[in-house]
């Protein structure tokens, strides 16, 4: 429990791929203003994040999205608690950016001032009050699926994360960013192939599952990508008709859909033995914002006992509202940071525990 003490509102500060996004909560996780900049554009033509530019392009649009927030929320510098950037993991020029912001108002409002880890930020999204009635309650299994993670992690506190599994190769959406790239969707791939998978035929094509009903909840991706890169190659000479690409991401998105359920199904009967309370699976990542996902996971959950909590689409991917969120959580512990606290591309969500305050 924490101790309900009035906290003024809280800023916080996202740059740690190629989003830029700003966001200021109350002391109660409400959200008082927020922008989210996708630098789709920025990058697109290279087929993927190119880290200097994002860099680039967090300097050059944070600051004013800063003052934005601010006015929207009609509050100034002055009237903030605390001031908090995602400090990793990630590309290490954004988190420069957004850290090195984050301090300076920190600094020039006499602020505390704390180091966000992204995958912390979207394992606590589900606790907002507006989300879930009262905030999903400690402990749950989160499944992360984004462009970089793909893992099961019981949370049972804010700080405190076990990781059950993880992908060994491939995380989720970077299996969606390159088949989508095979069937010439572009970048970022999969709510592209999503569209398109609805207007296939998921049966057309068998594609493995890979680790089906193996031990543990350990993911793999590279071997369903192969076998869709070569399907693409054998079906066509030159390029697929739009119904051959259809039936394909259908195919592809379901055998993602299956193996997801079975390892959930898997993470769910690891926490029923150390965790025997929890009763919710959380998900979260962009990949969490597919509605064919969605769905064999809401069944995955049913079927154990489970609910499946879902963010809303626009807090899968990321945003800033998670960072300031993750902020009061830890602010409610009496946890901040210090401004030597560096940023860092690598930051495993399992040695935050070593950063808990002591008791
Ligand atoms: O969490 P996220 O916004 O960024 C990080 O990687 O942290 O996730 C982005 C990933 C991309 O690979 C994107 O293709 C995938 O999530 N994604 C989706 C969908 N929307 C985003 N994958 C499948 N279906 C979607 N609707
Ligand atoms: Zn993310």
């Amino acid at each position: 429990m924490f101790v309900n003490t009035p906290m003024k509102p809280v800023l916080g500060i996202e740059t740690s791929c190629d989003e830029t996004a700003v966001a200021v909560l109350d002391g109660t996780g409400r959200v008082l203003a927020e922008e989210v900049l996708t630098q789709r554009a920025e990058h697109q033509a290279f087929g993927g994040v190119v880290p200097e530019i994002a860099a680039r392009a967090h300097l050059h649009y944070l600051p004013r999205m800063v003052q934005d927030v601010l006015r929207q929320a009609g509050i100034g510098i002055a009237d903030l608690g605390a001031v908090a950037a995602t400090a990793g993991p990630g590309l290490i020029g954004g988190l420069i950016v957004g850290t090195q912001l984050a301090k300076g108002i920190a600094l020039a409002g006499g602020l505390p001032y704390l180091a966000i880890n992204h995958l912390e930020a979207h394992a606590l999204t589900a606790r907002l009050p507006d989300l879930v009635p009262d905030g999903a309650r400690f402990p749950y299994l989160l499944f992360l699926l984004s462009g970089g993670h793909s893992q099961c992690i019981a949370v049972t506190g804010v700080g405190q994360y076990h990781r059950l599994g993880g992908t060994i190769d491939d995380a989720a959406g970077e299996a969606f960013d390159k088949v989508a790239k095979q069937l010439g969707l572009g970048w970022p791939g999969g709510p592209a192939l999503e569209r398109l998978a609805l207007e296939g035929d998921r049966a057309t094509h068998m594609f493995p599952r890979p680790m089906l009903r193996r031990e543990g909840c350990d993911l793999s991706f590279s071997g369903l990508k192969t076998a869709v890169i070569q399907t693409i190659a054998r079906t066509a000479d030159a390029s697929l008709t739009r119904r051959q690409a259809a039936d394909i991401a259908a195919g592809f998105q379901q055998a993602v859909a299956d193996v997801l359920a079975d390892r959930a199904a898997h993470a769910m009967s690891m926490m029923r033995q150390r965790w025997p309370a929890a009763r919710l699976l959380v998900i979260a990542g962009g990949v969490a914002a597919n509605l064919a996902i969605r769905d064999a996971l809401t069944e995955a959950a049913d079927q154990a006992g489970y609910s499946l909590v879902a963010p809303p689409l626009r807090l899968c991917s990321d945003n800033a509202v998670m960072v300031a969120w993750a902020a009061i959580e830890r602010l409610r512990l009496g946890l901040t940071d210090p401004m030597s606290i560096d940023a860092r591309p690598r930051w495993p969500l399992e040695t935050l525990a070593a950063r808990q305050a002591p008791p």
